[in-house]
C-alpha cells in the first residue's frame, strides 16, 4: 500500500468511527421517528438540550412537529431531549450541520446555541464573538446550503443597552453595552441582510428574562454555574446556597432594586411555535419583543419566593454591576398582535411554583420545605 493510499484509509476510518459515534442512538429509526407519514414539519432545534431550547422541543412535539435537538452538551443536558431525535453536535461544523438537515428532513431551524452569561462575555469576548456570531454564521451558511428558508432566532434585551424609553417598544434604538448583546445584536443584522440577499425568512425573538419551569414537572433549569434570578432566590430559600445577592439597592425605583420582566419559559417556547407558523403561513420577516409589559423588582421576586414557599430567604446587599440598567421592561404589544401570542404562565406566582416544584422535586434538599407548601405545590413527599 502507498503512503497516500494508506493516509486516505485512516481518514477514512477516522471519518466512520467519527460519524458513528456523533450519529451513536440516532441512527435507529430515522424514517419512524421523522414519521413522515402522518406529515409532521421536521424543525431543527439548535441548543435543544439547554433550558429554553428544551422547552421549546416539547411545545413542538405538542404542535405536532418533530423537534430534532442539535447541541454540543456545553452548558445542556442530554437528559433534557426527549421529544425527537438528539445529535451531539456543533453549530459550527458546517458539513454536519448539512447532513443533520438532509437525514432529517429539516424544513426549518431555531436556533437557541449561544453563550449567553452577560458577566463572562464582558472578561471573554473572544468565545462570545466566536460562538454567537462565528459559528452562527457556519450555521446559517450550511442552512442556506442545504435550502433551509424558515429560520427562528434567540435574540435578547440585551441588544437593547440602556434603553432611552419604558417599557421598551422593538423600535427602539439598539445599542448594547456588552458583548453579548453585541453579538446577538451581530446576527440580527446579518439575518436582516441575509433576508435581502437570499430570502431567508426569519423571526427574531428578544426575550426578556426567561424564567419558571414546565408546568408539569418535565423539565426545569439547571445552569451551572446559575445566573438567573428565579432559581437562585429558591436556591437561597432551599439552603442551597447560603444567600442570595442583591446587586444595587440605590437605583431610581420604589424600593431601589433593579426591575425585570419576568416571563415563563413555556410561554416563550410558544411563542417560537406561533412565530415559525407565522412565517411557513407566508407572513414577513419579523423582530419581536417576547415579554409581559410588567416588571418586578427583585426585593419582590424574593418576597414571591418566601412566600411560595414558606421558608425565609437570606439576602445580602451588595453593589450595583456595571451594565445593569434599573428597569428593562418589554413594550409585548407586537408580538401579541403579530402572532396571536398570549403568554399564560407569566404571573410571578405561576413562575415561582413551577421553578420552586422543579427544583423541590429533584433536590434532596426536599425535606427543608415545608410540608404544606410542598402539598401547595403539588410535590409528593419523599
Ligand atoms: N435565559 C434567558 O433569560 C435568555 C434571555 C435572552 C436571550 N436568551 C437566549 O436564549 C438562548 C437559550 O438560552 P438558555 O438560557 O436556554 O441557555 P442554555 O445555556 O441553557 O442553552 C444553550 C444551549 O446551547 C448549547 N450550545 C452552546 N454553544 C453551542 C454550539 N456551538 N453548538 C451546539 N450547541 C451549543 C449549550 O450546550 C446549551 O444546551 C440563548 O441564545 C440565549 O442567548 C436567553
Amino acid at each position: 500500500m502507498t503512503l497516500d493510499a494508506s493516509r486516505k484509509g485512516r481518514r477514512r476510518q477516522f471519518n466512520k468511527e467519527r460519524r458513528n459515534v456523533r450519529w451513536e442512538g440516532i441512527e435507529t429509526d430515522v424514517s419512524t421517528i421523522l414519521n413522515k407519514e402522518a406529515h409532521l414539519n421536521a424543525v431543527l432545534i439548535t441548543g435543544g438540550a439547554g433550558y429554553i431550547g428544551s422547552h421549546t422541543a416539547k411545545a413542538f412535539a405538542r404542535s405536532r412537529f418533530t423537534p430534532v435537538v442539535l447541541d454540543d452538551l456545553s452548558k445542556g443536558h442530554s437528559c433534557a431531549v426527549k421529544w425527537g431525535p438528539f445529535v451531539k453536535a456543533d453549530i459550527g461544523d458546517y458539513v454536519f450541520v448539512r447532513e443533520v438537515v438532509r437525514r432529517f428532513h429539516i424544513d426549518a431551524v431555531v436556533h437557541f446555541a449561544a453563550d449567553a452569561y452577560v458577566g463572562e462575555s464582558m472578561r471573554e469576548p473572544r468565545r462570545y464573538f466566536q460562538n454567537n456570531v462565528s459559528n452562527t454564521l457556519a450555521l446559517l451558511g450550511a442552512l442556506l446550503d442545504a435550502g433551509i428558508r424558515y429560520f427562528v432566532f434567540s435574540s435578547s434585551c440585551a441588544t437593547y443597552g440602556i434603553p432611552e424609553t419604558f417599557p421598551i417598544p422593538e423600535n427602539q434604538p439598539q445599542f448594547p453595552v456588552n458583548p453579548y448583546g453585541e453579538s446577538k445584536r451581530f446576527v440580527e443584522r446579518a439575518l436582516w441582510w441575509y433576508g435581502e440577499a437570499y430570502g431567508l425568512k426569519s423571526a427574531t425573538l428578544r426575550y426578556f428574562n426567561a424564567a419558571g419551569a414546565d408546568p408539569e414537572g418535565e423539565l426545569g433549569e439547571d445552569h451551572d454555574p446559575e445566573t438567573h434570578l428565579v432559581p437562585l432566590v429558591i436556591q437561597a430559600a432551599l439552603g442551597i446556597k447560603p444567600w442570595v445577592e442583591i446587586y444595587g439597592t440605590d437605583y431610581p425605583t420604589p424600593d431601589g432594586t433593579a426591575i425585570r420582566d419576568y416571563i415563563h419559559v413555556s410561554d416563550l417556547a410558544e411563542a417560537h411555535v406561533l412565530a415559525l407558523r407565522h412565517l411557513m403561513d407566508g407572513g414577513e420577516s419579523t423582530s419581536l419583543n417576547l415579554g409581559t409589559g410588567r416588571g418586578h423588582s427583585i426585593r419582590e421576586v424574593i418576597a414571591a419566593v418566601s412566600q411560595r414557599s414558606g421558608r425565609h430567604v437570606p439576602a445580602r446587599e451588595a453593589g450595583r454591576r456595571p451594565g445593569d440598567p434599573p428597569v428593562l421592561v418589554a413594550d409585548a404589544t407586537l408580538a401579541k398582535h403579530v402572532l396571536g401570542w398570549r403568554p399564560q404562565f407569566s404571573d410571578l406566582a405561576t413562575i415561582v411554583d413551577t421553578a420552586l416544584r422543579w427544583r423541590v422535586a429533584r433536590s434532596p434538599e426536599m425535606n427543608l420545605i415545608s410540608s404544606e407548601s410542598m402539598m401547595d405545590l403539588g410535590v409528593q413527599a419523599p
